[in-house]
């Protein structure tokens, strides 16, 4: 005799995975804190863990370890990611850029890029160089010109995420938006 085990179908299982991905100063890890607590997802700075992972700052790994070994990390700290789920990550501007990430973190779940212009870029970043070491030394012209350059660089990278916001246009809404596109 066959037995029919109801399956409760009431309740979509939830599994957001979210990642924000986007140029410094993009605003990733202040929307992401916001749209995390918002929809009672884990939220996670992936540059804060690679510093707690680390003992070090990410100026101090960059200056002491070099670039390439944040960048191991940086994936490494990602794919750890794996088996969890109901997380939303805010990346470093260059985590989709290195190895496959982009890659992994489209199949793992949506990636989220929020778009700014070098203007906008350049507003957010130019008080914030000292924790950056990629654009610490650079004086205001060197600072415009890496802008555009590393984004006209890295945006065919980001425009391979899921979504692309306007960082313009972001508001505590558009956590909405995202988490309906993770359920469709
Ligand atoms: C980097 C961006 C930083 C940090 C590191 C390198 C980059 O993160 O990961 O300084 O390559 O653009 P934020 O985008 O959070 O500043």
């Amino acid at each position: 005799m066959d037995i029919n085990i109801p399956v409760n179908t009431s309740r979509k299982e939830r599994m957001d995975k979210i990642f924000l991905i986007g140029f410094m100063g993009s605003g990733k890890t202040y929307w992401g804190e916001r749209w995390a607590s918002q929809s009672n997802l884990s939220f996670y700075d992936l540059d804060t863990l690679i510093e707690k992972n680390e003992g070090q700052s990410v100026m101090e790994i960059f200056e002491k370890k070099g670039e390439e070994h944040f960048r191991k990390k940086e994936s490494a700290i990602l794919r750890q990611f794996d088996n969890e789920d109901n997380y939303l990550i805010a990346c470093g501007g260059g985590t989709p850029c290195f190895y496959d990430n982009m890659q992994w973190m489209n199949m793992e779940g949506i990636t989220v890029y929020l778009k700014a212009s070098p203007a906008e870029i350049m507003d957010r970043v130019l008080n914030e160089k000292t924790t950056r070491p990629l654009i610490k030394n650079l004086n205001r012209d060197e600072l415009q010109l890496f802008i555009e350059q590393k984004l006209k660089e890295r945006e065919p990278d980001y425009l391979q995420a899921t979504l692309s916001l306007p960082v313009s246009g972001l508001t505590d809404h558009s956590i909405d938006l995202i988490i309906r596109t993770t359920r469709s």
